[in-house]
């Protein structure tokens, strides 16, 4: 029984003796043809000789192409796995004639390799285009076929064409009829479309070449091209019903068994065909230069390896499947295509990297399915809400999930699916408007859009090793950055936190072969991206480098003690305030605690005490932290504190720590996605350093933990120990010391006022040579107090008023060098004199400007306090003048 590689070798061997050129398969992505997506035909990489656009350097030729069908709206990949024969990867093997032999040239060669593979002319039978006469009549005279053995088609099926635009013509197809014992009719009958008549082979006459306003004009010359399934011709020749029975599916699904010890056998036989298949697919592309990512030909790659991941996962695999199984396949088709051999450690790699990937959402995404489906029956459907949630926060493409249920007969509405990608692209952009970071939060969304979330690793690890998917530097993604250079990072995946829910980035250092950089902060970006700030120490640093990212370990450990610390204190505050504290907001980083809540008045030292009380005696508990995720209902039921008008996603960590300090239950229950400590004794030590109001009914606290928290105790210590030292007491007796000083400073500070207005009063109370003097009719005071500054007068002044029921009071004070001036007018006296207009003259009298306030009283300054006399007398002169 000859194997599949003997066969495509026989099939090259046959033409190579016909005097065709053996050609190489071309790569899979078309080398010159953009409207398609990878090549799906042996025909494609001829597609210039056929149009005439280019010349054929052969008359014949012949190959093994590489083909794949899975990518745009109607692909196999549904299929693949349940049926005998679909796939996504298969070989074409065929013949082409550029103007050289046509029809009959075609049906006797082929007739003469049917021959030749020993298929008896009882089984089979051809099919050709219902107006084609002239193919009815060669296979006739050719292969000796009797009428009912010639079956003529109208449809589509025998018209080929390449795509919408191409070559295209007339077939022939060629039939084998597997026996009575599978179902179907002939081609043609209503039920053709059974196992048992199995088309293999294709013989196109082209003749015309299709243009995109949908006309058609003749070809130069008529030419041939043919394809035959090397898969299905190998099933034929080995005697089995299905592609996935011949030798080479074997041995790959023999692997897949190996390594997961599941048999191929009843419900897991449809996983490991998928396996097998995609492997091919998968391996291929990754050889052909193809890597999985978010649009294009990414995309397609990455949809098949994680339907075939989500097989590993259905039978049962632990470890990461798919990488292990690629050197079986290297070993089988390495070869034939060398190129697999070449890139196996790429492949390998490859998969690796995807399956590890895939993994951290595919148990959750999978449960999620499970548990949306558990009502449906057969002829359900899943809410496009649900696929689109599995395809955004799982990474589900929408076939995956289209795959994962129709075991169960349901199917996925599609219109919901694309409705909620719309809304929430739009969403996603609404959100950014009008932050001041629009135009970049609009580039860093068609970042995402193309490459996708990044994966974080950092709850488990702080250094990892990631590739870099891009930089921006100067809000524009560059090729490079050199050393100096400041750019925006993405990779990945990556143990970097990004700053959000009040916990700041991390920061760190990344080295490449050749180079590192520091990390100097790390932002979130479109909702999942973490973009790293970073600055390049040396060498120079390029999209694709494969770099090993370390946080700075010290400063994770604080931030996680700090940011476990603030969530007992969340707890304590409702404790000991009461349960109408809710959080406002809060900062966490490697250096402290910043927590605002709601509460009307200021926590007082006593509260603070017991605050701090509780969170150290859950601290020295030392509990295991307990991280879990679920659906954010399930947590609320749980008891967790969520914060008001935060939007959580469809799974969320759920953070317990410790034990209530007194009756059942956990002392702290929150939905949170920082990071946190192991235990709680990691905190070590809390500490509030200060407590105020931020804004109406608002409070912050200010905390630190752990060596932050000691050091901060130690220096109020040292503080302590130096005013002891200076006052000669034990530090106990320090506030004793400072309070009786305190009290003495106030007793000194109001005899030594008295003593002021003592003196200002005449001294030694008020006697009556201190008296008013008259002038020019008027009773009047005029003093020049030293030592007496000018805000100090007024009150005096006032005091003199009560002396003087009608009169004029001049007041000169001086200290500091200067002078100022205050006059007061009382009754009568208020209608012959002006206060401004006196006050004026004795400040100008001082070497002053003027002098301000009411028509009975006013105030001036001067610069020169030894001219006080002057100010006076200028006075008297005005009152007599
Ligand atoms: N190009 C033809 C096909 O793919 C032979 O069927």
């Amino acid at each position: 029984m000859p194997s599949l590689n003997e066969i495509r070798t026989h099939f090259l061997d046959h033409f190579k003796r016909n005097d065709h050129e053996v050609v190489a398969s071309a790569p899979l992505v078309p080398q010159n043809d953009p409207t398609l997506l990878f090549v799906n035909a042996g025909m494609v990489p001829f597609k210039n000789y056929f149009t005439g656009a280019e010349t054929a350097p052969w008359p014949r030729a012949t190959s093994s192409q590489k083909c794949v069908r899975a990518g745009g709206k109607h692909n196999d990949l549904d299929n693949v796995g349940y049926t005998a024969r679909h796939h996504t990867f298969f070989e074409m093997l065929g013949n082409f004639s550029f103007g050289d032999y046509f029809k009959d040239g075609a049906i006797e060669q082929a007739w003469a390799l049917i021959r030749d593979f020993g298929l008896s002319k009882d089984r089979l039978l051809v099919t050709v285009y219902h107006t084609d006469d002239e193919a009815a009549s060669l296979w006739k005279k050719i292969a000796g076929f009797s009428d009912d053995r010639i079956i003529r088609i109208a449809t589509a099926d025998n018209f080929w064409s390449m795509g919408d635009t191409g070559p295209c013509g007339p077939c022939s197809e060629i039939f084998i009829d597997q026996g009575p014992e599978l179902a179907g009719g002939p081609p043609g009958s209503p039920d053709e479309d059974g196992d048992r008549f199995l088309e293999f082979w294709n013989l196109v006459f082209m003749q015309f070449e299709r243009f995109a306003d949908g006309t058609e004009r003749p070809l130069p010359k008529p030419q041939i091209d043919t394809g035959m399934g090397l898969e299905r011709i190998t099933a034929i020749l080995q005697g089995v019903h299905s592609n996935y029975d011949t030798d080479l599916f074997r041995t790959l699904i023999a692997g897949s068994v190996e390594a997961t010890g599941v048999k191929a056998e009843g419900e897991a036989a449809p996983s490991h065909r998928v396996i097998a298949d995609h492997l091919r697919a998968t391996s291929f592309l990754i050889a052909d230069g193809v890597t999985p990512s978010n649009e294009g030909r990414g995309y397609v790659l990455r949809r098949i390896m994680r339907r075939a991941m989500r097989h590993a996962h259905l039978l049962g695999a632990e470890e990461p499947l798919m990488h292990r199984l690629a050197p079986t396949l290297v070993a089988e088709m390495g070869d034939a295509y060398p190129e697999l051999r070449r890139a196996e450690d790429a492949i390998v790699d490859t998969l690796r990297q995807e399956e590890v990937r895939f993994r951290t959402t595919l148990g959750r995404g999978m449960a999620l399915l499970d548990q949306a489906t558990a009502g449906l029956t057969d002829g359900g459907v899943l809410p496009g809400e649900t696929a689109f949630q599995l395809y955004d926060t799982y990474g589900f493409p929408l076939d995956l999930t289209q795959d994962a249920v129709r075991a169960r007969g349901v199917t996925v509405d599609l219109e919901g699916f694309d409705a909620a990608m719309t809304r929430q692209r739009e969403m996603a952009r609404e959100a950014w408007k009008g932050s001041g970071q629009a135009t970049a939060a609009a580039e860093w969304f068609a970042i995402r859009d193309r490459l996708g979330p990044t994966v974080f690793v950092g709850y488990d690890e702080t250094e990892a090793t990631g590739e870099l998917l891009t930089l921006v530097v100067d809000g524009q993604e560059a090729d490079r950055v050199g050393s100096g250079g400041r750019a925006q990072a993405l990779f990945d995946r990556t143990p970097f936190y990004a700053e959000s829910g009040g916990q700041a980035g991390d920061r760190g250092e990344i080295e490449w072969t050749g180079g590192r950089a520091r990390v100097l902060d790390v932002q979130k970006q479109a909702g999942d991206l973490h973009v790293h700030d970073i600055e390049v120490v040396e060498g120079e640093l390029a999209p694709g480098a494969r770099v090993r990212l370390a946080v700075d370990a010290e400063r994770r450990a604080s931030t996680r003690a700090n940011h476990s610390a603030t969530h007992l204190l969340h707890s304590a505050l409702r404790n000991v305030l009461g349960r109408h504290v809710t959080q406002k907001g809060q900062m966490v980083d490697g250096e402290r605690i910043r927590f605002d809540f709601s509460h009307g008045q200021p926590v007082t030292p006593e509260e603070i005490d017991r605050i701090e009380a509780e969170v150290n005696a859950v601290v020295r508990q030392n509990l295991a932290a307990d991280t879990r995720e679920m659906a954010p209902e399930a947590a609320m039921e749980a008891g967790a504190m969520a914060l008001f008008g935060e939007k959580y996603g469809d799974s969320v960590r759920v953070l317990t720590l410790g034990r209530a300090l007194s009756g059942e239950g956990n002392y702290s229950v929150e939905l949170c996605g920082g990071t946190h400590v192991a235990r709680t004794g990691d905190i070590a030590l809390f500490k509030i350093v200060s407590e105020q109001g931020v804004a109406a009914g608002v409070r912050r606290i200010e905390a630190l933990t752990g060596e932050a928290a000691r050091r901060w105790l130690l220096e109020q210590a040292a503080v302590a120990k130096g005013l002891a030292d200076q006052f000669k007491v034990p530090v106990v007796e320090v506030t004793g010391r400072v309070e009786a000083l305190q009290a003495q400073a106030r007793k000194l500070e109001k005899d030594l006022a008295e003593a002021k207005r003592q003196l200002a009063m005449g001294g030694g109370g008020a006697g009556a040579a201190s008296g008013p003097e008259d002038i020019g009719g008027v009773q009047v005071i005029a003093r020049v107090m030293d030592g007496v500054g000018g805000k100090d007068l007024r009150p005096i002044a006032e005091e003199f008023k009560k002396q003087l029921p009608d009169g004029v009071i001049a007041l000169i004070g001086t200290a500091d060098g200067k002078a100022a001036a205050t006059v007061a007018i009382t009754g009568a006296a208020q209608s012959r004199f002006n206060a401004a207009e006196l006050a004026k003259a004795a400040v100008l009298a001082m070497g002053g400007q003027g002098a301000g306030g009411r028509p009975d009283f006013a105030q001036g300054g001067a610069p020169d306090g030894s001219r006080a006399a002057d100010g006076l007398a200028a006075v008297k002169a005005a009152l007599t003048g």
